[in-house]
């Protein structure tokens, strides 16, 4: 069995997507992947809490006052000791520097609380994302998981989850539907991703590896079903 593929997870705060990869792939020993890494810009953060807990390396990249060339050189430093080969961002509030988009290009994904490209961009973070869905009327919201490029929550869309607004939802209780969406469709993804990068003859930068096919009937908990498939016609999924 091929080792696990690791991969570091960036958080800023709370770090409950990162326990949800903890528990999907850190708990098993056959899992495809293994979180090796947790790196914060934040040395408090509550995520670096839950490595620790997990027995999970922690590293804190500050990057207040510094240059982006001297942050990616300190977080690409991190990421080569501990021979990380993909990145998840979650809830990583920094824009990541280019020369570690470049180098983990095609193997760095980001997880967002709303339908991209809707309620995304510089600003749109945490519960503002879901006062804006809010404030607009929108039925629908969702969580999308998209790749890193140089800007904020604009690399193509890997996957994306659809989740019903009810009327009488408030930033909170709409938060908390689209979390538990997030907690099931990144690991998920992740996953997926890994497995296409890693097939013989792969090439690295190919981020094109998904398609979302959509969907059964809505579920009793108001969540559309979907599914991924990593490829036009491979059956899977
Ligand atoms: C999530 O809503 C994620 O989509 C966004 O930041 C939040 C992080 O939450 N990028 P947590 O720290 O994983 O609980």
């Amino acid at each position: 069995m091929a080792a696990p593929v690791p991969l570091a997870v960036m958080a800023s705060g709370g770090g409950t997507n990162l326990e949800a990869l903890l528990d999907h792939f850190n708990r098993s020993d056959d899992a495809p992947v293994r979180v090796a890494l947790v790196l914060s810009d934040r040395p408090g953060a509550v995520a670096l809490g839950r490595a620790q807990r997990a027995g999970v390396p922690g590293a804190v990249v500050e990057t207040n006052g510094r240059e982006p060339a001297d942050v990616a050189d300190s977080m690409l430093s991190e990421l080569e000791r501990h021979g990380i080969r993909m990145i998840a961002l979650a809830g990583y509030l920094k824009l990541v520097p280019e020369a570690v988009v470049g180098h983990y290009r095609g193997r760095m994904v980001n997880i967002h609380p709303s339908l991209l490209p809707s309620f995304g961009g510089p600003g749109f973070y945490g519960r503002r994302v879901h006062r804006a869905v809010l404030g607009s009327g929108c039925t629908v919201t969702g969580v999308t998981v998209h790749l890193v490029d140089e800007e904020y929550d604009r690399g193509r869309i890997l996957a994306q989850y659809p989740v019903p607004v009810r009327a009488d939802d408030s930033v909170e209780t709409l938060a908390a539907r689209v979390l538990r969406v997030e907690h099931r469709l990144y690991p998920a993804v992740i996953e997926r991703l890994a497995r296409a990068l890693e097939r013989p003859g792969q090439p690295a930068e190919t981020g094109a590896a998904f398609e979302l096919v959509d969907s059964a009937e809505p579920s009793a908990d108001g969540i559309r079903r979907a599914t991924i498939r990593t490829g036009p016609g491979d059956g899977a999924g």
